[in-house]
């Protein structure tokens, strides 16, 4: 059964490429041949390859039964796309292989995934099974499932209860799920020594619905330098000045993960990206111990304009994670150099209550500027990038000196999509650095070496392409542009 269907899933695949429209295609992110993509699951170095999973409807741009889209990499630069690993065919994933992780043993890949089914009525969240699975792959590219291995959840009151992470930890492999008990949040252990046959070790860390959310989404929990990340993605937090303004967020949290699978944290909780779209990340170990992330580059029930061209959904840049104090530092992964093709050395004169257009344009571009605070006297300045003709379409990136945070303003970044999102600049600081990619639909910030990002969905028409310099009531001064326009490789 789960041939015939991934055969009949890569069929659709192939009826729909021709009619896809590529307008807002990314030319350097990894996003689905058409249909629908969420979040990155089992990512695994395999055989001297990255390879990067994801939830996947493959029938329609539209969130449905998951599958999982495979891709791979030996550089994480080129990718190249591969079969669906996993369809929903057997009774106890019928409703979709929910998200999850993969781990290598003995040059065998595994696969540890939710199987979901609904109950009652699809898209009733209330009745709902859930289980987790195994699948493995002595080829990396076709799956065998192992079927159920946790077969409930370890209290009645959880109903919700998925994305499996799976590590080593000493002589076991442990496994940590997002659960929600009743109203509450709980972050749960299980270990085993086989993948196949798994206890319940602890509730690592229990929230509260008012202060923590409803429901911790796709975690990971990892060792970097000296401390433990618990990485997820909380569903439920409210507004709070400048935070948790997206549907759903993805935070982390510091501490130490005991023996006994108890998590203590011992810093607070931080959004770990401060733009619209970004969710659901999950990273690995790449072979020379780099701590590797990606990104959903998307955000539950927003405008997804790509979809009226049959698909939708991207992941981020590959991010190179550290710890700097209680704050996790995300970098573009190194390699990402390897994209740059021409270059272009700007020197942008003092910009006075104006916007001055600049002798570079693109939709796929990184750029490096400084951003020289003590200099200037504006109430604004920055760059309006992904600009039209007329300057109607522009995506905003500017310092505001009123209230000291840099400032990502989509207000008019073309089709469906709006918003105003920022990070603060401490009151000692007298510049500021960013390196920005931008794809056909997308920019993603690097604030400061990685200290801040913002990462965010844009759809502008292809003919968007300017950038200028602005200051609004006085001046801005820029250090020198550097841009480098960026490979298209159609991933
Ligand atoms: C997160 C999530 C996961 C789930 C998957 C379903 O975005 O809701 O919790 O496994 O998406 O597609």
């Amino acid at each position: 059964m789960h041939a015939v269907l991934l055969d009949k899933a890569h069929h659709a695949i192939k009826e729909k490429l021709p009619e896809r429209g590529n307008d807002h295609r990314l030319g350097f992110h990894l996003s689905p041949p058409v249909g629908w993509m969420n979040d990155p699951n089992g990512l695994v170095y395999f055989r001297g390859e990255y390879h990067v999973f994801y939830q996947h409807h493959p029938y329609s741009p539209q969130w449905g039964p998951m599958h999982w889209g495979h891709a791979k990499s030996h550089d994480l630069v080129h990718w190249e796309h591969l079969p669906i690993a996993l369809a929903p065919s057997d009774p106890y994933d019928r409703d979709g292989c929910f998200s999850g992780s993969a781990v290598v043993v003995d040059d065998t890949l595994y696969l540890i995934y939710t199987g979901h089914v609904w109950l009652g009525s699809p898209r009733d969240d209330n009745h709902i099974q859930q289980v987790q699975c195994l699948a493995s792959s002595t080829d990396g590219i076709t799956f065998t499932k192992h079927g159920v291995i946790i077969d409930a959840p370890p209290e009645p009151e959880i109903m919700h209860f998925r994305d499996p992470k799976v590590w080593k930890r000493g002589e076991q492999w442990w496994m940590a799920l997002g659960a929600r008990k009743g109203d509450d949040p709980q972050l749960l252990i299980y270990r085993s020594v086989d993948l196949y046959h798994w206890e319940y070790l602890s509730c690592a860390l229990q929230g509260v619905r008012e202060s923590d959310g409803y429901m911790w989404e796709c975690p990971d929990l990892f060792e970097l330098d000296g401390s433990d990340v618990f990485l997820y993605s909380p569903q439920g937090l409210k507004p709070s000045g400048y935070a948790n303004w997206n549907k759903f967020q993805n935070s982390y949290r510091l501490g130490k993960l005991d023996d006994s699978g108890h998590f203590n944290p011992n810093a607070a909780l931080h959004e770990l990206d401060h733009g619209h779209d970004f969710y659901a990340a999950q990273t690995l170990l790449a072979p020379d111990g780099r701590r590797l992330l990606w990104a959903w580059m998307d955000m539950w029930d927003c405008p997804m304009p790509s979809q009226a061209q049959h698909w939708c959904g991207a992941l981020s840049l590959p991010r190179e994670l550290s710890l700097e104090g209680d704050r996790l530092r995300m970098r573009p992964a190194r390699e990402l150099t390897a994209l740059r093709k021409s270059q272009h050395g700007l020197q942008i004169p003092v910009v006075e209550s104006a916007s001055r257009p600049l002798d570079v344009r693109g939709a796929l571009l990184e750029i490096e500027i400084e951003l020289d605070l003590a200099g200037s006297t504006a109430e604004h300045f920055g760059l309006a990038l992904r600009c039209s003709e007329d300057q109607h379409e522009r995506t905003l990136l500017y310092f505001d000196a009123m209230a000291r945070r840099l400032v990502l303003d989509r207000q008019h970044s073309g089709a469906g999509v709006s918003g105003v999102r920022s990070v603060p600049i401490s009151p000692e600081q007298t510049r500021i650095a960013l390196r920005i990619f931008l794809d056909r639909s997308s920019i993603e910030v690097f604030v400061d070496d990685g200290a801040y990002t913002m990462t965010s969905r844009i759809y502008p028409r292809p003919d968007s392409l300017g950038i200028s310099a602005f200051a609004v009531n006085g001046t801005g001064v820029f250090g020198d542009l550097e841009a480098w326009e960026l490979t298209d490789l159609k991933i």
